[in-house]
């Protein structure tokens, strides 16, 4: 991107018949999960980095920075924000406050629809009561939290560190935040997962009363910890068939409790529930990415293919 942020005639064209969207990107995470490729930084990658990359503490002002400069480029442009979507990394570690103000500049510069969807995802060791609440009573109104699987052996391969049981309550204290959409992120396929194991993740997250659920195939990514580990052989590779055997699981014990699979690795109890963000991408739409490195497609969990 030039340093004016100038777009190409062509990315201007038609604009306004258009949805806009914010994918705010928020590159910080406590620990690095073992199989997870995102562009993210640890506070030892940080120190190691020698001041290249942005410290936590500025980054909301400099993402904010970069939601000005978006209005300037699109000028005149009068649509309102269709839908916010603050991704990461861990976005949740960040102060609430933080996450408020990045939302507000948006507001500001361009408006939000009425109907606005604001989702941010979250780490269920990351936030508590106090923290939702100030999500919520600062305009989010979606949050996704990544679950992973209900069973600790297998929270452990992905080197997750919040405990069984953890999102399930978070999405409870989601609720008595006020916010009307909750996601679980799901992962199926790992190393050492069962089909038991698989079908007690999948109701444990139903269990928990969320309105929305993502569950995606384990991509062993090239350059993380667990390719390594596999090729090692610590652990093994999960067959090609058993994650087709999973996401047939998935359809059905998500379909029996009134989950309609709406996109590749979602499903939601209503059209309400869908991430009206991710749909956002699948349909053409607008959309702009400030921070560090917004992943796009694949940066929309809760929400995404
Ligand atoms: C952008 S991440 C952020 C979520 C949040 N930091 C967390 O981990 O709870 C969103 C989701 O992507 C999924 N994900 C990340 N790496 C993956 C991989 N290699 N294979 C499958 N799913 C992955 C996980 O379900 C994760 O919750
Ligand atoms: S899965 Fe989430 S918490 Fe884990 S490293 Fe990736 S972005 Fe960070």
């Amino acid at each position: 991107m030039p340093e004016d942020g100038a777009l190409p005639a062509s990315a201007l064209l038609g604009a306004g018949e258009r949805p806009l969207g914010f994918y705010l990107h928020v590159p910080y995470c406590a620990t690095r999960c073992g199989y997870c490729d995102f562009n993210t930084y640890t506070a030892t990658e940080l120190r190691g980095s020698g001041g290249v990359l942005a410290s936590r503490d500025n980054y909301a002002d400099t993402l904010i920075d970069e939601v000005r400069l978006a209005r300037k480029v699109l000028g005149d442009d009068p649509r309102p924000v269709r839908t916010v979507f603050v991704g990461g990394g861990t976005p949740t570690l960040l102060a609430a406050d933080d996450l408020v103000r990045m939302l507000a500049a948006v507001r500001d510069e361009f408006g939000l629809a009425d109907d606005a969807e604001i989702t941010t995802e979250a780490n269920p060791e990351s936030v508590d009561p106090a923290y939702l609440s100030a999500l919520r009573e600062g305009g989010f109104n979606r949050v996704s939290f990544g679950m992973q699987s209900a069973r600790q052996h297998v929270l452990k391969v992905l080197d997750r560190t919040h405990t069984p049981g953890r999102p399930e309550a978070c999405v409870a204290e989601a609720r008595a935040a006020g916010f009307e959409h909750v996601n679980l992120d799901l992962i199926y396929g790992t190393p050492g997962e069962t089909d038991d194991d698989w079908r007690a993740s999948l109701d444990a997250a139903i269990g928990a009363g969320p309105d929305h659920v993502s569950a995606y195939a384990l991509i062993v990514e090239e350059g993380t910890q667990l390719a390594r580990r596999i090729r090692r052989g610590e652990v093994p590779m999960t067959d090609d068939d058993v994650h087709a055997d999973r996401y047939l699981i998935a359809d059905e014990v998500l379909g029996g409790a009134g989950f309609d699979w709406y996109e590749v690795s979602n499903w939601a109890t209503s059209e309400a529930g869908r991430c009206l963000h991710n749909e956002l991408y699948w349909r053409g739409a607008d959309w702009w990415g400030p921070g560090r490195g917004p992943t796009a497609m694949w940066g929309v969990c809760g929400g995404g293919t």
